[in-house]
């Protein structure tokens, strides 16, 4: 860690002219109008998303309400110990400090952050998932998560009247009757509305694309030099727009892994049976839960699209979705097996660069970091707002 928060606070804390004439970089004159264009792609921020078109309650208040509860509920797992919040701690930027998830068991895959995920179109490390609702009910029903099932889902409202009316409110009917697995559905289409508004907010990072926006000199001096030149890095000789590009820091789609080799990997480390986008792609298409099925409240079907399209073939193997990198330097341990504890290491899995390129790669991906870094803000009360 040491090497890293050395660095940062060299390029936080030393004004630009004690750094050597010959590497600094003051602010926006320093940009060619290539880079400047680079940069400026990667906002503005934050990006306006309208309700999921398969999720008939996003954006209702009284569903994220009740997502909100079930999220911290550990009630669904026979074992009631195991919540969402048991892996997505709103105190550790929704993920945990484990380099690999552990339920009642353990996954082979690192515990992603949940935020801005309305960014994206396939869900978890290697997409196994194509909506929010979908990736809200697997871990309920899988056995080395929660290890739930439909009548677990159930009892909770049994046990738990309040609930069982906000449910109601939500849906129209009860909880308690018709298909059980229609509740289940249900209570993922209330967690994913309520996951959806886990965003993180502007950064110093957006400030600066902004003023670089608006050619403001002065308000782009602010931004400090060493993540200034690990940004024209990122967007320049270390190619890192190829796949973290947009607003979001990402393309949303699968490139080789880090066990794949590249720079990180040298000897394939794949975790055992972990075949990424391959294995991932096959259960989405098997699953009755994908958006090709009937749980999809998009009448149309427009957004099941590339569903419909999604063909499993070996040149999947190894793949993962490429991260968003807001709020990435406080999500470590990083990728999708966890292996890399240090954001110095993680930005050079594609390209070795010197150390001082990585510091300054380290020192822009910091300046991604909203105010809130890890601890997002968190209403841990009671049930409220439903009848
Ligand atoms: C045992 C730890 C654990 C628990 C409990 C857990 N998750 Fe996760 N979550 C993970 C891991 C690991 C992944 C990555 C899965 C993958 O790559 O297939 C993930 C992925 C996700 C994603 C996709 C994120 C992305 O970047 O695409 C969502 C959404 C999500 N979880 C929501 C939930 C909800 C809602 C709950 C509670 C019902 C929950 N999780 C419970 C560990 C957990
Ligand atoms: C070819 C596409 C591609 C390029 C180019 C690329 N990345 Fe990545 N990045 C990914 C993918 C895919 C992952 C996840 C890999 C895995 O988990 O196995 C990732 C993971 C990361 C992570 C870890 C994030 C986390 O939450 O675990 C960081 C940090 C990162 N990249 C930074 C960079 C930087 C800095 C550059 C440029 C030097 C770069 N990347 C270039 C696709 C890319």
């Amino acid at each position: 860690m040491g090497g890293f928060a050395i660095s940062l606070l060299v390029g936080w804390c030393v004004p630009a002219g004690a750094e050597p004439a010959h590497r600094a970089a003051t602010g926006i004159d320093d940009l060619a109008p290539a880079e400047t264009r680079a940069v400026l792609a990667l906002g503005p921020w934050p990006v306006p998303v309208p309700p999921d078109p398969g999720n008939r309650v996003s954006g209702h208040p009284q569903a994220i309400e009740l997502g909100r509860q079930l999220f911290r509920d550990p009630r669904m797992s026979p074992v009631a110990y195991i919540a969402c919040v048991t892996c997505h701690q709103p105190d550790r930027a929704f993920t945990d400090i484990k380099a690999r998830a552990h339920g009642l068991a353990d996954l082979p895959r690192n515990t992603p952050t949940l935020a801005n995920l309305r960014l994206q179109r396939w869900y978890g490390w290697g997409g196994g998932s194509d909506s929010l609702w979908m990736a809200s009910i697997k871990p309920i029903l899988d056995a080395r998560e929660f290890d739930g099932n439909a009548q677990l889902v159930r009892r909770l409202f049994v046990r738990e009247p309040a609930l069982a009316a906000c449910y109601r409110q939500v849906f129209g009917v009860s909880p308690l009757r018709g298909d059980a697995q229609r509740t289940v559905l249900d209570v993922g289409k209330a967690l994913a509305a309520f996951v959806e508004t886990l965003t993180t907010g502007r950064t110093p990072f957006d400030e600066f694309r902004d003023a670089l926006a608006r050619g403001d000199a002065s308000a782009a001096a602010a931004y400090p030099p060493r993540a200034l030149r690990g940004l024209k890095l990122f967007v320049g000789s270390a190619g890192c727009v190829a796949c973290h590009v947009g607003a979001n820091f990402s393309d949303g789609e699968f490139h080789p892994g880090v066990a794949m080799g590249g720079a990180m990997g040298g000897v394939a480390r794949e975790a055992a049976g972990d075949r990424g986008r391959l294995d991932d792609a096959h259960a989405l298409r098997a699953s009755g839960f994908n958006l090709l099925g009937a749980g999809n409240d998009d009448a149309s079907r427009r957004n099941a699209a590339a569903t419909r399209r999604l063909v499993p073939h070996e040149g999947l193997r190894g793949r993962y979705r490429t991260p968003s990198l807001r709020n990435a330097a406080v999500t470590a341990p990083y990728f999708h097996d966890g292996r890399s504890d240090r954001l110095l290491d993680a930005v050079q899995h594609t390209q070795r660069v010197t150390l001082d390129e990585a510091a300054d790669l380290a020192a822009f991906v910091a300046t991604l970091t909203d105010a809130h870094g890890a601890r997002r803000p968190w209403d841990s009360s009671g049930l409220q707002r439903c009848p």
